[in-house]
């Protein structure tokens, strides 16, 4: 019997603990720093920071841990999988250098134009490069995309149609230190595909949607992400095998001869354009809320999948056919300042379709009574044999959720259910 790690403590580090929990081989999972709302079962929590990379190997040794598996971005930047590689420790995640395909912007953009893998065309500028900056704005045509370098969990890309307001946020970006990227505006649907990689090899595994702005309609500004579903109506099996070969396989053997070869999951952000699917963003992880939806599909036991994965082995991930949608419950205020603290009472809810993110408890309160201590509280899930059933239900739980001061989406999978 095996003793798991995760490192995170969000809706996402919910999801992959319980797909844990759900293994017969799994005797316990350990959640680093994790949430009060994730300890049912198997499942624990210890305080301890995300990037704290010497407390984590002492934790793993101590607790004898069997298999880690890292969730967020900033333990991936700090080298938690370098260390644990270094100390013979099975870890799940890319190294420092290899995670460059998220945490900066221009890297990524070199690996894709070396690999001949499409993405939007950009000009990149540094802090001193602002007259060359507002002058390429002057010969692009809006809408404008401005994406800072830096890790900034899907909340540095501004998209803006007025060309004083494209040079305002440059400005502002570029003086306060930021290097950035202006970006072609890529049309089309978007949506995500996600794979295991290592080295060479690739587990291709399924497909989602998430809603990144914090209004209907996709208005407003981007949050870590309001919503998700999976799989997606319009990515069918050729569109994925295409993604795989023309995209996810080239990046995988272009890290290796670049001497930064990739482990873990590699989350694409796509849009199917005119011209056939086309990059916006990579990311070194599994993506928040996708993982909420996607994992509750996922039929493998999920350590033997893993061990195949860091073993190089061959192994199918299986997708069952259902649909699973879910809505993120967020204080109001948020992607900007919001209140903490509010109470939320989950008695009326299905707490196993549930996925916890911002929350405390206190002391004596009961299992179903938590207090928000985030901008994005909780994902309510549902499953269903079509997209529509699936909305329906995470709309049907969310709704039964009591809390005063929060904020949902109300769109979330409408636009692709036929009425
Ligand atoms: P990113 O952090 O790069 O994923 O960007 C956040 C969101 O901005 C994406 O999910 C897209 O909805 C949108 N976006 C980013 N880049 C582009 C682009 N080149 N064209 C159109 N939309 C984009
Ligand atoms: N849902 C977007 C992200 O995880 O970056």
């Amino acid at each position: 019997m095996k003793n798991i790690l995760v490192v995170g403590s969000g809706g996402r580090e919910h999801a992959i603990a319980r797909a844990f929990a759900k293994s017969t081989q799994v005797a316990s999972v350990l959640v680093v720093p994790g949430n009060p709302g994730m300890i049912e079962g198997k499942i624990s929590t210890r305080s301890l920071a995300v990037d704290d990379v010497e407390g984590l190997l002492d934790l793993a040794k101590q607790e004898k841990i069997d298999l880690t598996f890292v969730g967020p971005e900033q333990a991936l930047v700090k080298g938690v999988v370098d260390s644990f590689e270094k100390e013979g420790l099975a870890v799940v995640g890319p190294t420092k250098s290899a995670a460059r395909l998220e945490s900066s912007k221009q890297f990524a953009k070199e690996v894709m134009e070396a690999a001949g893998v499409k993405t939007g065309r950009h000009h990149y500028f540094k802090p001193g490069d602002l007259l060359a900056a507002l002058e390429e704005i002057d010969q692009l045509t809006p809408p404008y995309v401005i994406k800072e370098d830096a890790l900034a969990a899907g909340k540095g890309v501004s998209i803006v149609s007025d060309v004083e307001e494209a040079k305002k946020i440059v400005k502002e970006s570029l003086s306060a230190g930021h290097s950035l990227l202006l970006e072609e505006f890529l049309e089309g649907e978007e949506f995500s595909h996600f794979s295991l990689v290592n080295g060479e090899k690739v587990i291709p595994l399924t497909v989602a949607r998430d809603y990144k702005r914090i209004y209907d309609n996709d208005k407003g500004p981007n949050t870590g992400g309001m919503g998700a579903f999976s799989p997606v109506p319009f990515v069918d099996q050729s569109l994925c095998d295409q993604v795989v070969e023309k995209i996810v396989g080239p990046v995988a053997k272009q890290m290796v001869k670049m001497g930064c070869p990739y482990t873990g999951v590699l989350y694409t952000g796509l849009i199917l354009t005119k011209e056939g699917p086309k990059v916006i963003e990579f990311n070194a992880r599994f993506g928040d809320p996708e993982t909420q939806v996607i994992l509750q599909r996922l039929k493998n036991d999920f350590v033997d999948l893993l061990e195949a994965h860091l073993a190089k082995k061959e192994v199918i991930a299986e997708f069952s056919d259902e649909w699973v949608a879910g809505v993120v419950l967020a204080a109001a205020g948020y992607p900007s300042t919001y209140k903490k603290g509010l109470p939320i009472d989950i008695t009326k809810c299905h707490k196993s379709s549930i996925y916890f993110a911002g929350v405390t408890q206190e002391e004596k309160a009961t299992e179903e009574h938590y207090k928000s201590a985030g901008g994005r509280i909780l994902m309510a899930t549902g499953r269903g044999k079509d997209l529509s059933q699936a909305i329906k239900v995470a709309y049907d739980e969310i709704k039964s959720i009591d809390a005063t001061d929060c904020y949902y989406r109300k769109d979330i999978g409408k636009a692709f259910i036929k009425d």
